[in-house]
């Protein structure tokens, strides 16, 4: 009686610290102890063996022993460590995940990629650079004289007078960056956001984007700017849209001149879009001033180039016909959910 009783508290020990690791092992587990040879059966049998008056406790300590082995074998069924017969987890592992939600990437991201992309196919390498600049690299070296409008507290956002720090007006800061430190040729793109201090209003902002592009190498001619910058309204627009140059003036190029598309809303036959001319300004462009080329030692006898400068939401306004400048700012989701799928 004793020694039975020793017999299952090692048993109960054992069971207790059994693991199953495979999905076998909970029906082997089911084998050994509860199969019809199995253990329980064995000492279920001692029974015939215990005197009378000691039955009724034995037969308690027993059946405690059976539940407690048939617990342990439930448990390691639940668990997915095995299921008896079928060698299957309880769990349905083909049933669908839970979808984790995702954001869609903002319309100027798209747009700005886009235009890296078909910029990057020429030959362009991105550049990047600070957005507070010296009065330097946004204005000086980019030939805008001391007295030019831009320079204006009512265009600037100034943040210090004396020296003078300022937001970027545009990313041609980065270009005069780039000439600084590298030698024609010189490849590049610019993309970055800009400050002005415009009223707030649908067709203005007091901050926006632009990718502009900046090519110096030996005998580069207008008919090369031309030509790249056809071929990435080829590419941003389609094949059928139409390119025109107007004479402008910046103070960092010349000659100077602004590019237009055909309307892609009417196709040219005049819409609100296009005040009713059939075409839509997206760009400035010119032949890198000598100035400039001097101001990094570059000499203009040798070199000449061409430099360009976009406004992303123009382009993405002109490509998803966005009609409110506030709206790329204001994290709706509802407008931004709108761009998924777009790369
Ligand atoms: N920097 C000009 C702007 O911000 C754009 C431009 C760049 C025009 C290069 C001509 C050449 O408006």
């Amino acid at each position: 009686m004793e020694q039975l009783l020793k017999q299952i508290a090692g048993y109960k020990e054992e069971v207790t610290s059994f693991m199953a690791s495979t999905p076998d092992a909970a029906e082997e587990f089911r084998i050994k102890w509860l199969g019809t040879k199995g253990l329980v059966k064995t000492v279920m049998s001692e029974m015939k063996n215990v005197p009378a008056d000691q039955r009724k406790e034995f037969g308690q300590v027993l059946n405690e022993f059976k539940l407690f082995v048939e617990a342990k074998y439930e448990s390691l069924k639940e668990t997915g460590q095995g299921n008896a017969g079928a060698g299957v987890s309880d769990i349905d592992w083909s049933l669908p995940g839970d979808p984790t939600p995702v954001g869609s990437r903002h319309p100027l991201s798209i747009v700005r990629n886009q235009v890296v992309s078909i910029f990057s196919r020429l030959g362009f390498a991105v550049a990047e650079g600070p957005e507070i600049e010296d009065d330097w690299h946004n204005f000086g070296a980019m030939n805008l004289p001391e007295d030019h409008p831009a320079r204006d507290m009512q265009d600037t956002f100034y943040i210090n007078r004396d020296p003078a720090w300022l937001l970027r007006t545009h990313t041609s800061s980065v270009q005069a960056r780039v000439m600084e430190k590298q030698k024609p040729p010189i490849r590049v793109i610019c993309p970055g956001r800009v400050y002005r201090n415009e009223t707030i209003s649908a067709r203005a902002h007091c901050f926006f984007h632009q990718v502009e592009g900046l090519y110096i190498d030996e005998n580069v001619s207008f008919a090369d700017l031309k030509q790249t910058l056809y071929f990435f309204v080829q590419e941003m627009f389609g094949k059928d849209v139409k390119i025109r140059f107007r004479p402008s003036y910046f103070p960092f190029t010349e000659p100077s001149a602004e590019m237009d598309i055909s309307c892609l809303i009417c196709g040219g036959s005049g819409c609100n879009v296009c005040k009713h001319t059939g075409w839509v300004e997206i760009l400035g462009s010119g032949m890198v001033h000598p100035k400039v080329l001097e101001n990094f030692n570059i000499d203009p006898e040798k070199y000449t180039g061409f430099a360009f400068g976009m406004g992303v939401e123009r382009i993405c306004q002109l490509k998803y016909r966005v009609n409110d400048l506030r709206l790329y700012s204001q994290n709706d989701i509802r407008f931004l959910k709108q761009f998924t799928g777009a790369v």
